[in-house]
């Protein structure tokens, strides 16, 4: 017996209507109660209307044991598929919550797998939309492969396609291997949760008490850990901050990110910007200030921003040229470079260079952090992880000192000697190994401990220091500055420095990669 096209047509449509239904009402309605949308209004939210074309639409896990032959839904809890962000082609996939808890079943990976392998073919990012309760247990190693299936083809695409991932619900186990390796994390407040063993293994292992917030919540990797780049309010907020993202970022690592029509004057001076900078060389003043007088209409999209917050790194726009802004933060600790200040930097460093966003340095910068929590938790390696990261990086490089460039933390910061391209520095900018109450300490301990008068002979020799050292003219006359500018100008120099170096190609010798000290 054949069936008729009439019954075909029905059983389309009976098929199709079960995977929009998902998990079914009573699921949805329990994740909306705790304020969290379905895999498909997510994706409607994340993409330009009507743009959504699925993949896979009727696959079914292939499982028996456990009973599984008699519940095969269709989708299998995973929603794959392609469409636009501003008019971009973009693959997403998103894990279904309402079918089997989002977990990873063999079926749903090879879904993901065949998305990432188009993607990567095609040239175009790829956005995961977590929301699963892990590896599919009654799929056992299964589902284990089909994760390790994930994080390989992860790696593969990693500097090549952008790679985003929104933890929107739970992400537990080795799950959270694919979003680590990924470009971005963003994760929502109160909602969504990441770690690799729960607060009940803890207990048990380690007798800690921890709740599931404390452990891996959106605030707790946000400002202990780090994991989270972008932390959101809401899913839907999560979805607007990915496509606000993925504005600054290029298809692939050959092309350029989108330029945006400039509407801001290119050659805009900025009085404010004479005055920001404390007369008194220990006032602190807020970096983040410089950045939105600086750039176009004051846009700047930070990264981590309340993570290791004595450096910012950020996006922004120059003249409608996507740029990634990489400043110490005198407010925060004098700016100082530390250990997990470097890791952000040198990560986001690569990744701007990876996709081929120009670097801007905002450099006020006391030195490297002192002591032996530092030393002992590997400054020199993670110190060196930044310092590693700029040298690699062959993008247009900008710098500017608008203070303090003290000791090894000068060189670090996208120094010329590290190849930036152009460099320059305000008029009060310091460049010296070190500041004049330490460098005269040093140099002139024992005078000052002969003297009558140690306080007088000491500001007398720490003025003759700042007279000598404590400028920009000695590295300007060395030729290690192109420019001491007025600050108020700040802006028109690095656009016209930004276009003349738009021709830039610069080759790294010939190598597997890099050792970059992890
Ligand atoms: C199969 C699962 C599942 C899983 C949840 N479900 N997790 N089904 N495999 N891993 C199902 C539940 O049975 C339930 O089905 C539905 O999803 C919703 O789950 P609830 O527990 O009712 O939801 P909630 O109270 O919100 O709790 C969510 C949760 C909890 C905290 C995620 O489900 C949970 O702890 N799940 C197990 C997490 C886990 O240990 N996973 C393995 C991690 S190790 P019904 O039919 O009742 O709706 C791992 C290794 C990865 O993932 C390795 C990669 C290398």
């Amino acid at each position: 017996m054949t069936n008729s096209f009439a019954d075909n047509l029905n059983r389309l449509n009976e098929l199709r209507a079960e995977a929009l239904a998902g998990g079914g009402a009573d699921r949805v309605e329990k994740i909306h109660a705790k304020g969290r949308l379905t895999a498909r209004e997510r994706i409607h939210l994340l993409l330009d209307e009507g743009s959504f074309q699925e993949t896979g639409v009727f696959v079914r896990h292939r499982s028996h044991e456990m009973g599984m032959d008699k519940n095969r839904p269709v989708g299998d809890g995973m929603v794959t598929g392609v469409g636009r962000i501003d008019g971009r082609q973009i693959y997403v996939f998103a894990q279904d919550f309402t079918v089997f808890g989002g977990s990873m079943s063999e079926a749903n990976a090879l879904k993901i797998c065949h998305l990432m392998d188009q993607a990567l073919e095609n040239g175009c990012p790829v956005i995961g939309l977590n929301d699963s309760g892990g590896a599919r247990i009654q799929e056992g190693v299964r589902s284990l492969a089909g994760y390790a299936e994930i994080f390989w083809r992860n790696t593969m695409a990693s500097g090549v396609i952008p790679q985003i991932s929104a933890i929107l619900g739970p992400c537990a186990g080795g799950a959270v291997y694919s979003p680590a390796i990924t470009d971005f994390t963003l994760m929502v407040d109160q909602t969504s949760y990441m770690f690799v063993t729960g607060p009940n293994v803890i207990k048990m292992v380690t007798n800690e008490d921890v709740t599931f917030e404390e452990l891996g919540g959106a605030n707790t990797h946000s400002t202990k850990s780090g994991v989270a780049h972008f932390m959101a309010s809401s899913d839907a907020d999560c979805l607007l901050m990915t496509r606000r993202l993925m504005s600054f970022m290029p298809q692939n690592n050959l092309e350029e990110p989108p330029r945006v029509k400039p509407t801001d004057k290119p050659d805009r001076r900025e009085e404010k910007l004479n005055s920001i900078v404390p007369d008194d060389n220990r006032k602190p003043y807020d970096m983040t200030e410089i950045i939105r007088l600086v750039v176009d209409e004051g846009d700047f999209l930070e990264v981590q921003p309340r993570y290791a917050q004595n450096i910012i790194c950020g996006f922004a726009r120059l003249d409608g040229q996507s740029v990634g802004i990489v400043a110490n933060q005198p407010k925060f600790q004098a700016g100082v470079l530390d250990i997990n200040s470097s890791i952000k930097g040198a990560r986001f460093v690569r990744t701007c260079d990876c996709f081929n966003i120009p670097l801007v340095v905002l450099e006020d910068v006391p030195g490297f952090l002192p002591g032996t929590e530092q030393e002992y938790g590997g400054i020199i390696k993670h110190g060196a992880k930044l310092l590693f990261a700029f040298c690699e990086a062959t993008v247009p490089k900008l710098t500017v000192i608008t203070r303090k460039a003290y000791g090894g933390a000068y060189d670090v910061m996208n120094s010329k000697h590290i190849r930036a391209d152009y460099n320059i520095a305000w008029p009060g900018a310091e460049l010296a190994v070190m500041g004049s109450e330490g460098a005269v300490n040093i140099l002139h301990r024992q005078d000052l401990a002969a003297s009558d008068n140690p306080d007088a002979e000491r500001k007398k020799l720490v003025d003759e220091y700042n007279e000598t050292y404590a400028n920009p003219f000695i590295a300007a006359g060395l030729g290690y500055l192109d420019d001491v500018i007025e600050p108020a100008d700040t802006r028109r120099h690095l656009i016209t420095a930004l276009n003349n170096l738009r021709g830039k190609k610069q080759n790294l010798p010939s190598k597997k990669h890099g050792n970059i000290p992890l």
